[in-house]
């Protein structure tokens, strides 16, 4: 509901003077695919190699804010959406703390991807397909959860009872099925670097 008598204040120190005192542009690596697809271990790879680079960093992951921040948001479309919503609007504040934020959530639906998208400006949301086929997410089947999701115990399970919309235009797309780990973080350290993320 918006409120017509609160009002936005501009903060006295900038984004740009955030990112600058830690040397780099901050964004938005904003990591999807199915459940098991890699998103997590990638996510947290690129991260320990940021880190690495005296880089300042945030991780937000599926089921640490589902056991906080989201907590009560189940799997219906309607959760999904309000799912990404909230991490779209925290990531924005990290952005704006001059923050390189990753975040690794399946976020199905490609209108609420696009919907983050336009939260921040246009070089501050890298979108990162992690695109495992389904048959390798569910024969890794980390948590068992695939397994539940066939035999029914589980409603609305991604690529199972419920839909994936694959990026359309990712500025970045892995195809994570027999690249390495390094490889990939690489790739993506890469794609900052070329870029100027990496320096202020
Ligand atoms: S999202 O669709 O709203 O973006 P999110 O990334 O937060 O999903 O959570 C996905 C994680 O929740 C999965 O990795 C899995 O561990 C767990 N999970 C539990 N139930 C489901 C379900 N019905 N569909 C997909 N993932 C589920």
């Amino acid at each position: 509901m918006s409120n017509k008598n609160i009002v936005w204040h501009d903060h006295h120190v900038s984004k740009e003077e955030r990112a600058k005192i830690k040397d780099q542009k901050s964004c938005i690596l904003w990591f999807t695919g199915l459940s098991g697809s890699g998103k997590s271990t990638i996510a947290n790879a690129v991260e320990s190699k940021l880190f690495e680079l005296n880089k300042h960093t945030y991780l937000l992951d599926g089921d640490n804010v589902r056991m906080g921040l989201n907590k009560g948001l189940g799997f219906s479309d309607e959760d999904r959406i309000e799912n990404i919503r909230r991490i779209g609007e925290v990531s924005k504040l990290f952005v704006y703390a001059g923050t390189i934020v990753l975040t690794a959530f399946i976020s199905p639906f490609q209108e609420d991807r696009d919907q983050v998208r336009t939260l921040v400006e246009e070089d501050e949301f890298i979108e990162v397909f992690i695109d495992t086929p389904l048959e390798v997410c569910e024969s890794r089947d980390p948590k068992g959860l695939y397994e539940k999701a066939r035999k029914g115990e589980i409603a609305n399970f991604t690529g199972i009872s419920s839909p994936y919309e694959a990026p359309v235009k990712p500025e970045i797309h892995i195809v994570n099925d027999k690249i390495s780990i390094e490889d990939v973080t690489q790739h993506i350290i890469d794609y900052l670097k070329d870029r100027g993320y990496l320096h202020a």
